[in-house]
């Protein structure tokens, strides 16, 4: 076609209202909720980019599907549908559902992971992390050096560091049960990994006979970027390309809310038989019967439709334009944001913003606060309040301090991100005026869900 804008390609069919709020009432949902976005109550927010999971519009095709859901206690339709599409993408023996990613996750190294043990991962995910501390073992990330400057334009940030794997792989000083690579990257900015960086591990963790994993979330989003910007996938479809990048893999953690487009649900998947037998006791005891798995058969359907739809590349294109498309005007208007945009968000980058706001006054945390209180943004702190907290009790500053602004999928308009984009200039020209937060009680685990802050100088925009 000769027209380039990039439309949402669908219609809508059912509308839910957002509410307006005034600054004032934000300023009194903010002092109540603790000055914690997490604590809000949605309906206080205007736009909502707390997260991208969970939090997709359905299609009609899955809506329909949920209809044809199979409450079976066992060997329900529902679940073989399901099966069957994980296998379509994965080519994995066993397939394993659970009702979201972390479920996975819990499962996998509740079978795994031994104390003293360690996990590399380009870097893990919050969820991720905590359930390997949780086994007394030790998650270690190695990104690709270029993947923590914020600044640096690089295609793949998101690659695992080679040289440090095979460092790690060669001398461990711990058993290594498996290694996994989180596609998108999402703690490191969204960015995407390569084929040839999946390939490469995989060819290191053979020669050592590790398994390794990919924290599979984003899968469809990855092998779209994978079509852009790696020699010889453009003309291939986003199918063939998730294809190749299991085909690289003993097993996946999978959060179905985000590149299953759906609002519950996630699975294991995985080669190994013995491996799958130990998940599979696991899974009865805590999440249910393996052809459910804490799903009900209408989200196992809705899951299937979900993981056919993500690959369309109609729907990967606006997608992943959608957050270009705010990437170029913050970078137009010198809002600092992590380069390039990555696949489900855009990342601003505190540190740059507010250089005058130390990292133990949680710059990022500030940030977000203050975008919820200018043009009621939610938006997630992905810097030292999420990551500081040290197993032993110790703080230590995160590598960077981003903001996460996460789109949910199908949801927004280009009229909504126009908005966000008038907000955010806003915001970054107050940008010496905001003030930084200190801690107030938190918990010693995950504190980020349910701590309670203050402004750490009497408010978090001064005169
Ligand atoms: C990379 C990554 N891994 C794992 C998870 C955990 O998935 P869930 O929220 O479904 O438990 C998430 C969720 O945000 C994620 O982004």
């Amino acid at each position: 076609m000769p027209f380039r804008t990039i439309i949402e390609p669908f219609r809508i069919k059912t509308v839910e209202p957002i509410r307006r709020t005034t600054r004032d009432e934000r300023e009194v949902a903010l002092i109540e909720a603790g000055y914690n976005l997490f604590q809000l109550k949605a309906d206080e927010v205007l736009i909502d980019l707390l997260t991208d999971s969970g939090t997709s519009a359905m299609s009609s095709a899955q809506w329909a599907g949920m209809m044809q859901g199979d409450e079976s206690y066992a060997g329900a339709r529902s679940f073989y549908r399901f099966e069957s599409a994980v296998r379509e993408i994965t080519n994995l023996k066993h397939v394993i559902p659970t009702h979201q990613g972390r479920a996975a996750e819990r499962i996998l190294f509740g079978s795994l992971l031994k104390p003293g043990d360690i996990v590399p991962n380009n870097t893990h995910f919050d969820t991720t992390r905590a359930n390997v501390e949780y086994r007394r073992a030790k998650a270690s990330d190695l990104p690709i050096p270029e993947g923590k400057q914020p600044q640096l334009i690089h295609p793949f940030k998101g690659d695992i560091d080679l040289a440090a794997l095979e460092h790690l792989l060669a001398d461990p000083p711990a058993r290594v049960p498996l290694v996994m690579i989180t596609v998108t990257n999402n703690s490191g900015g969204g960015q995407p990994v390569s084929m040839a960086n999946i390939r490469a591990a995989s060819e290191l963790c053979r020669r050592h006979g590790v398994p390794l994993f990919l924290d599979a979330c984003r899968f469809a989003e990855n092998a779209w970027f994978i079509k852009l910007r790696e020699k010889g996938y453009a003309d291939k479809a986003p199918l063939a390309i998730a294809q190749e990048m299991f085909s690289h893999v003993d097993g996946c953690t999978m959060s179905a809310k985000k590149d299953g487009l759906a609002n519950i649900g996630g699975f294991l998947a995985l080669n190994d038989d013995d491996l799958a037998q130990q998940c599979k006791k696991l899974l009865i005891l805590t999440e249910g019967f393996p052809t459910y798995g804490g799903l009900a058969g209408y989200d196992l359907e809705a899951i299937a439709v979900g993981l056919h739809e993500v690959l369309d590349e109609d729907y990967l294109r606006y997608r992943i334009r959608s957050v270009e498309y705010l990437g170029e005007i913050l970078t137009r208007e010198e809002v600092p944001i992590m380069q390039p945009p990555g696949g489900h968000a855009i990342y601003l980058d505190a540190l740059s913003m507010l250089p005058h706001i130390p990292q133990s006054e949680y710059p990022a945390w500030a940030l977000s606060l203050v975008l919820y209180l200018e043009g009621g943004i939610r938006s997630a702190e992905i810097g030292s309040i999420m990551f500081g907290l040290q197993p032993d009790g110790s703080e230590k500053p995160a590598d960077m301090e981003l903001v996460r602004l996460a789109f949910p999928r199908r949801v927004y308009t280009q009229s909504h991100v126009d908005y966000l984009a008038e907000v955010l200039i806003h915001v970054n020209a107050l940008r010496e005026r905001i003030r930084g937060v200190r801690i107030v009680e938190a918990p010693p685990v995950l504190r980020h869900f349910s701590a309670r802050l203050a402004p750490a100088h009497g408010a978090l925009i001064v005169d």
